[in-house]
């Protein structure tokens, strides 16, 4: 029964569940595209989740029950999955089929549901939080648009090569192919991006578990040297209304091996829009990568369009939390800089929280959670401030100290050591993921 004692109720997914839930999403996501009437690649995507994917359980699913009628009134879905900063493990929630029926809106629904994901991410210590949703209504709950996505060239389908004789093959993935992925994915940690590596399990899922019409389904291809898998690319599994291909991840071990295989890749991409453009009978105008501008395949492939990149919404309920879990990270950071801090303590103060940085013969040995002081600005034992939000851009790699100090007039450093710490300890970092979902 709510608290603000109203008709409505918030409980966890059941498996009895599907149904209401598959119907109920499949009525409100994306109802501009199919006209109003109910979409199929949503309700197949609803089932997939309760049936067999590999880390969602009907609990994941958090509903508002109209207690009333016993009817599912809104809900949405946190997907927890194991990202990776530069080899520091981050649990991340990530949230989807965020929607209320018609005629319950107007209740703030959404709101009750993600402040019960919220206490749940609290309690479970998964500290970030991420939605790819619609714009600004996310920031009514805390999140920020703090993950880059995307900003790699788009390339026109007249720029691709026809073929490419070289050593390099490009073949559709099969599940017999899930070991010597999930092998890609393992190395991708020891780079310095954010990656969302999966193991051979969610790769298989990925490969054959999902159903044919479900929305998020993706076509996965295997790049070989020879008889070797070396990399892999993610796909549409149709044109968008554009007509272009959309890329969603693009890996090659070792990367360095990109200019090699890039001209079979892009070749690849190349057939592959030609075929979607034949089956769709609409025309195939280019490849979006959305990858990072940095992503070597985009550095080296052919000329392209820019493209403006777009973000995820993230937030963190525990920003020194956040912090504390880099704690390697940052030592090793600055031990690259050759950087030594001379003190015994390093604060940096959030205006909510202060994180106090323990450091021994100038490494960090610990970083602990204290209460904050007020006006920390000007508190003299103290050496920076970063407001929340200013430290989660700065954690997750996505806004370089300069770039905080450029726009959060209420973050602060003591001197030019701080700044100079600090601007070590949290460089821009690319972003390599693909969430599970
Ligand atoms: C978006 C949605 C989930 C909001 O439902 P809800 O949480 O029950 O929200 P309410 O109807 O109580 O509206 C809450 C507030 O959000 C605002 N809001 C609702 N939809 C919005 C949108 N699409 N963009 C921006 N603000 C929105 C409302 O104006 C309202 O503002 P107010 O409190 O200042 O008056 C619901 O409209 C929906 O299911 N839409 C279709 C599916 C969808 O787009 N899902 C999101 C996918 S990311």
């Amino acid at each position: 029964m709510s608290s603000r004692g109203d008709h409505y109720g918030i409980r966890r997914g059941r498996e009895s569940d599907v149904d209401q839930l598959a119907r109920l999403h499949a009525t409100v996501q994306l109802q501009a595209a199919t006209g109003g009437e109910p979409h199929a690649g949503i309700s197949a995507w609803v089932h997939d989740l309760l049936s067999g994917h590999p880390s969602v359980t009907p609990d994941d699913f958090l509903v508002v029950e109209d207690t009333t009628t016993g009817r599912l009134a809104a809900s949405l879905v946190g997907l927890r999955q194991e990202w990776n900063l530069a080899g520091i493990p981050l649990p991340v929630m990530q949230v989807e089929l965020v929607g209320t029926a018609p005629e319950h809106r107007g209740n703030q629904l959404t709101e009750r549901l993600l402040a019960a994901l919220h206490d749940r991410c609290a309690t479970d210590r998964v500290p970030l939080q991420i939605v790819e949703g619609i714009p600004h209504f996310y920031r009514r709950f805390g999140y920020d648009y703090a993950l880059a996505h995307g900003g790699a060239p788009t390339v026109p389908a007249t720029a691709l090569p026809d073929v490419y004789p070289g050593p390099w093959t490009v073949r559709p993935a099969t599940a017999a192919d899930a070991d010597a992925l999930a092998r890609l994915d393992r190395r991708q940690v020891d780079g310095d991006a954010l990656v969302s590596p999966r193991d051979a399990v969610a790769w298989r899922y990925e490969l054959v578990g999902r159903r044919a019409e479900a929305i998020v389904r993706r076509e996965v291809a295997v790049l070989l040297r020879g008889e070797q898998v070396q990399g892999y690319l993610v796909h549409g599994t149709a044109l968008n209304a554009a007509g272009e291909l959309v890329v969603l991840a693009a890996t090659c071990e070792p990367a360095g091996r990109w200019p090699e295989a890039a001209a079979a890749t892009y070749a690849y991409l190349g057939r592959v829009g030609r075929r979607y453009a034949t089956m769709a009978q609409r025309p195939f105008h280019a490849v979006r990568p959305l990858l990072d501008p940095d992503h070597l395949l985009a550095r080296i492939g052919p000329t392209g369009i820019p493209t403006r990149p777009r973000a995820w919404y993230a937030r963190t309920g525990d920003p020194v939390e956040l912090l504390a879990r880099l704690a390697p990270l940052l030592r090793s950071r600055w031990q690259s800089a050759d950087l030594r801090w001379p003190e015994s303590t390093l604060v940096i103060d959030t205006y909510t929280a202060s994180a106090h940085l323990e450091f021994d013969d100038g490494e960090l040995t610990a970083v602990t959670a204290r209460r904050s002081t007020i006006g920390p600005s000007s508190d003299a034992s103290h050496h920076a401030a970063i407001p929340p939000g200013a430290l989660l851009h700065l954690t997750v790699g996505h806004r370089t100290l300069p770039e905080v100090l450029d726009a959060w007039p209420d973050a602060a450093v003591r001197d030019g050591l701080t700044g100079q710490f600090l601007t070590a300890a949290f460089p821009r970092v690319p972003v390599r993921v693909w969430p599970w979902n």
